[in-house]
Parts: structure tokens; C-alpha cells; sequence
């Protein structure tokens, strides 16, 4: 399956999210609404993308008591979110709420996957360690660890770092979906790509490579002088050879 490009709207108005939508038109239909957009706009931002025939990822990466959750999932999948995260670290029955909610809340022409964050790509080994109070950790080993937990709770998918998507897919193969934030385009300078507040980025043919089905794009699409030529790379790259 080809990987799909997802864009991230991190934009502090939907006129602004809206006016983006429009300058990429159908070379993307699949928009990511975050915490700082629908603090900002709220589920209008979901519907306005839905009535423009866009999917949904709605990044909100809830994490709280089950109950709670799960009733946050719900009110995601009746909005018409297709894709919604939770973090893993908010442990197996949160996890387990999560996809109660979204199994109430979907419906059968929208049905909405849960997708648990394991490590925020922003996060290297050190800031994990200082993070959860451990000796070094390495990521990779805590991304595994997480995306079993997430599959045991019967979770559809997870979020993890490019560097990390092949060892994802060796482990269980078909039964998580995987989504990969954390790009930036080859061209311009690859490794040496602007890396913002990110600390484990990849190219999106590396991505799609390691076996991500979701590659979520902010700035290196959203920040860039013509988004259109920065979206058409994107698209090239995922379908070179
Ligand atoms: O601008 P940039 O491409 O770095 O943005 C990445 C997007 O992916 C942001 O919207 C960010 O919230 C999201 N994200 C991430 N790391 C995760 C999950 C989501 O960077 N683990």
C-alpha cells in the first residue's frame, strides 16, 4: 500500500487552516487537526474539512483516566474524524476505553482508528530517560514496547518515529497501521533538513520505505515558500522509484 500524506494544520485560525486547504487543493485531502487549531476553532474545524469531502486526523493525544477517554474517542469518532490518538503511556485500560469510544462513536461509512503515540518524535534518547526517570533508554526498545501494549489492548494503529516504523512493522506485521510525523524533505538537504523542535526526522521515501501507511507533514509542507511545490516533492517522493 502506498503511503498516505497527511498535512498538519498548526495554524492558529481555520480561515488561515481553510486558506491552505484551498492553495493545495486535490493534491491533498487528508488534514490533521490539532490541539492548536481546535482549541482555536473548535469541531467546526473537523466539519468544515469534512463538508470539503477532506479525512481527519484529529491529533488530540488524549491521555486520562479510561472513562474519560474513551468518552473524548466517542465524541471524535462522531465528528467524523477518521483517525484519533491517545498516548500509549496512559497504559492498557485507557487504551481499551479508547477503542470502546471509538467503536460507539464511528460509523459504518466513517469509522475511526484509534492511534496510540509511543514516543513523540521530539524526544531523544536523553529526554526520554529525564522523562520517565530511568537510565538511558533507547527509543527504539520503548517504541516496541509500547506498540505491543497498544496491540494487546486491540488498538488499530500507532504513531513512532520513521527511525522506528521498519522494527513496528517486523513485529507485527499487518495488525498495527503505522503513522509517521516527524518529516522533512530530501531535497534541500536531507539529514541536514531544518529539524525545528523535532530529534528524529526522516525523508518521506524513508518513511514509506520503513512501511508507515500515514506520513504527517507540518512545516516542511505548511512553512515552506509555495506549499503546492512542497506538496508536489512530497507526492514525487512517495511515488519514485
Ligand atoms: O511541522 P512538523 O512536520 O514538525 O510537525 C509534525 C506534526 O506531527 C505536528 O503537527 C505534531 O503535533 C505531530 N506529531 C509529532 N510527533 C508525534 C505525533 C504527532 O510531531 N509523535
Amino acid at each position: 500500500m502506498t503511503a498516505r500524506a497527511i498535512i498538519a494544520l498548526d495554524v492558529p485560525t481555520l480561515d488561515e487552516a481553510l486558506r491552505l486547504v484551498e492553495t493545495l487543493g486535490d493534491s491533498c485531502r487528508f488534514y490533521k487537526v490539532g490541539s492548536q487549531l481546535f482549541t482555536a476553532a473548535g469541531p467546526d474545524a473537523v466539519r468544515r474539512l469534512r463538508a470539503a469531502g477532506c479525512d481527519v486526523f484529529l491529533d488530540l493525544k488524549v491521555h486520562d483516566i479510561p472513562n474519560t477517554a474513551r468518552g473524548a474517542v466517542r465524541s471524535a469518532a462522531a465528528l467524523g474524524a477518521r483517525l484519533v490518538t491517545v498516548h500509549a503511556s496512559g497504559g492498557q485500560p485507557m487504551l481499551e476505553a479508547a477503542v470502546r469510544g471509538a467503536e460507539e462513536g464511528g460509523t459504518g461509512s466513517t469509522p475511526c482508528d484509534v492511534m496510540a503515540v509511543t514516543v513523540l518524535t521530539s524526544i531523544d534518547a536523553g529526554g526520554l530517560a529525564t522523562s520517565w526517570g530511568r537510565d538511558p533508554l533507547s527509543v527504539r526498545d520503548e517504541v516496541l514496547r509500547l506498540a505491543a501494549m497498544a496491540r494487546a489492548a486491540r488498538v488499530p494503529g500507532v504513531v513512532c518515529g520513521g527511525s522506528e516504523a521498519a522494527a513496528v512493522r517486523a513485529a507485527h506485521g499487518s495488525a498495527l497501521s503505522i503513522l509517521v510525523p516527524g518529516i522533512r524533505l530530501a531535497e534541500g538537504g536531507g539529514a541536514g533538513a531544518r529539524m525545528d523542535d523535532q530529534a528524529r526526522v526522516v525523508t518521506p521515501r524513508e518513511a514509506a520505505a520503513a512501511g508507515a501507511d500515514y506520513l504527517v507533514l507540518g512545516r516542511a509542507v505548511t512553512g515552506a515558500p509555495d506549499p503546492r511545490v512542497a506538496m508536489q516533492a512530497v507526492l514525487a517522493e512517495l511515488a519514485g522509484p
